[in-house]
C-alpha cells in the first residue's frame, strides 16, 4: 500500500528546530512535501532550502532584492497565516523563537490542521486558548519539544488517571557554576550547553532554567494535568526526556541519547513509529550512571518568579515570555549581566495588570509591553 504524502509549512526552517526537522524531510523524502518555508534574517540557508525542497511558498522578512530572487527559484511569498491556510497543507511546524508563531498557530488550528509545536512561546502565552480551540476545531498540537513529546509518548495507551510529571532537566550550561561566576558570566561561555545544541534564545533560557517553568506551562495545558502534580528533577545526562506517574505508582520514562530529531519525527510520523538509521542507538552501558538531584530553587529565581506568575493566568504568562525574551537579548547583547534578567522580568511583572481570560491579541499587546519595559528598564 502506498504512503500518504503529508504537506508541511515550516515556519522557522533556518534555524535548530527547522534544519533539523528539514533533516527527517530528508530522510524520508517519499513521506513529506516541503510547501512553505519561512524565515527572518538568514537568507542564504533559506535560499539553499528552497533549492533542495523546492516549496511553492515562501516567507521572508528580509527585503524586496531577497524575496525576488526566492521567487525566480518558484516559490511565491506570502504571509506566514497563508502559508498555513494553503489546501497542501496539512501540518504546520511552528520552529521560529518569541511570539511570531502564535497568530499562524491559530489560524492554523481554526482551520482543523494539525500544529507540531516547537514554540514553546505560544503555548506559554495562551495555552488554555490553544489547547480548547483545538479540540473545537478537531485538530492536533503534537508537541515536537522534547519533554512534552516524552510525556505524551509515555501515556499513549493509558488513560489519563496522571498522579505525576517528572518534567527532566539538564541543568542548562551554568549548572555547576558559583554564584560569583554567575555574576561575571560572558553569553559566550552561557551559551555552551552541555548536552544540547539550541538556538541562542532557548539556550539562555535553558541556563536560567525559565526554559524548565515553560515546559512545566507548556505540561499543563498540554495534558490538562494541574500544576501541583508536575515536578522538576535535574538529570544532567539528558537520557530520560520525562516520566509521568500514574494512580498505582507505576513510572513510565522516554529515553533515548539527547537529539531533536527523534520527537521531531515522532511528532511528524504520529501515530506510526518508523526506523530511521541516522539517529544513535540508546547504549545502556555506554551511557552508565542515569542520576537526579533535587533543583536547588535559589539557584533559579527565573525559574521560581515564572512558576509563580504563569500559574496566574491572565495577562501573566504573556507577560513573562515578553520580559524574558528582551532581558535574553540584553544579556546576550552585553547590555546586562546573567543575574540581572530575573530583577528586570521581575520588575515587569510588578507594574503589569494582568487582563482575565485574555484573547490572544491581548496576550501579544501584553508580552510587547513587558518586552518594550525591560528594554527601557536597561537603558
Ligand atoms: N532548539 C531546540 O532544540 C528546541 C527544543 C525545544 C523547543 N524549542 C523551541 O523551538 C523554537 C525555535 O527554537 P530554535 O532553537 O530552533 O531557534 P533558532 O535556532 O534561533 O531559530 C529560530 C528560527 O525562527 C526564524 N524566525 C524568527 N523570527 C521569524 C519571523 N518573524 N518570521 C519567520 N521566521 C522567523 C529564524 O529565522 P532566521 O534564522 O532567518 O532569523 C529561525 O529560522 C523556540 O520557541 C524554542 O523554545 C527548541
Amino acid at each position: 500500500m502506498g504512503h500518504t504524502v503529508k504537506g508541511l509549512a515550516i515556519l522557522g526552517s533556518t534555524g535548530s528546530i527547522g534544519t533539523q526537522t528539514l533533516d527527517i524531510v530528508r530522510t524520508f523524502p517519499d513521506r513529506f512535501r516541503v510547501v512553505g518555508l519561512a524565515a527572518r534574517k538568514s537568507f542564504d540557508v533559506l535560499e539553499s532550502q528552497v533549492r533542495e525542497f523546492r516549496p511553492k511558498l515562501v516567507s521572508y522578512e528580509g527585503g524586496h532584492a531577497h524575496t525576488a530572487a526566492l521567487r525566480d527559484l518558484g516559490c511565491r511569498a506570502c504571509s506566514l497565516d497563508d502559508m498555513v491556510l494553503d489546501p497542501d497543507v496539512q501540518m504546520a511546524v511552528t520552529a521560529t523563537v518569541g511570539d511570531v508563531a502564535l497568530g499562524p498557530t491559530i489560524t492554523a488550528l481554526k482551520a482543523g490542521k494539525d500544529v507540531a509545536l516547537a514554540n514553546k512561546e505560544s503555548i506559554v502565552m495562551a495555552g488554555e486558548y490553544l489547547t480548547k480551540l483545538a479540540r473545537k476545531h478537531n485538530a492536533t498540537l503534537l508537541p515536537l519539544d522534547s519533554e512534552p513529546n516524552a510525556i505524551w509518548q509515555c501515556m499513549r495507551g493509558e488513560d489519563r488517571k496522571i498522579d505525576r510529571l517528572i518534567i527532566t532537566a539538564s541543568g542548562g550550561a551554568m549548572r555547576h557554576a558559583s554564584l560569583e561566576e554567575l555574576a561575571t558570566v560572558t553569553p559566550e561561555r552561557a551559551l555552551k550547553h552541555p548536552t544540547w545544541k539550541m538556538g541562542p534564545k532557548i539556550t539562555i533560557d535553558s541556563a536560567t532554567l525559565m526554559n524548565k517553568a515553560f515546559e512545566v506551562i507548556e505540561a499543563r495545558w498540554l495534558f490538562d494535568v494541574p500544576w501541583e502534580r508536575i515536578e522538576v528533577v535535574i538529570h544532567p545526562q539528558s537520557i530520560i526526556h520525562s516520566m509521568v506517574e500514574f494512580e498505582d505508582g507505576s513510572v513510565k520514562a522516554q529515553l533515548s541519547p539527547p537529539d531533536m530529531r527523534l520527537p521531531i519525527q515522532y511528532a511528524l510520523f504520529y501515530p506510526k513509529r518508523v526506523r530511521n538509521t541516522k539517529l544513535q542507538r540508546f547504549d545502556p552501558v555506554k551511557t552508565g550512571a542515569l542520576t537526579f538531584e533535587r533543583m536547588q530553587p535559589e539557584r533559579y529565581p527565573c525559574f521560581e518568579l515564572a512558576m509563580e506568575y504563569g500559574r496566574r493566568g491572565g495577562t501573566w504568562p504573556a507577560v513573562l515570555c515578553g520580559a524574558d525574551e528582551a532581558a535574553v537579548s540584553a544579556f546576550l547583547g552585553g547590555r546586562l549581566g546573567f543575574l540581572g534578567m530575573a530583577p528586570v522580568i521581575m520588575k515587569a511583572l510588578e507594574a503589569h495588570k494582568s487582563v482575565a481570560d485574555p484573547t490572544p491579541e491581548q496576550s501579544l499587546q501584553a508580552a510587547k509591553w513587558a518586552s518594550e519595559r525591560v528594554t527601557s528598564l536597561v537603558a
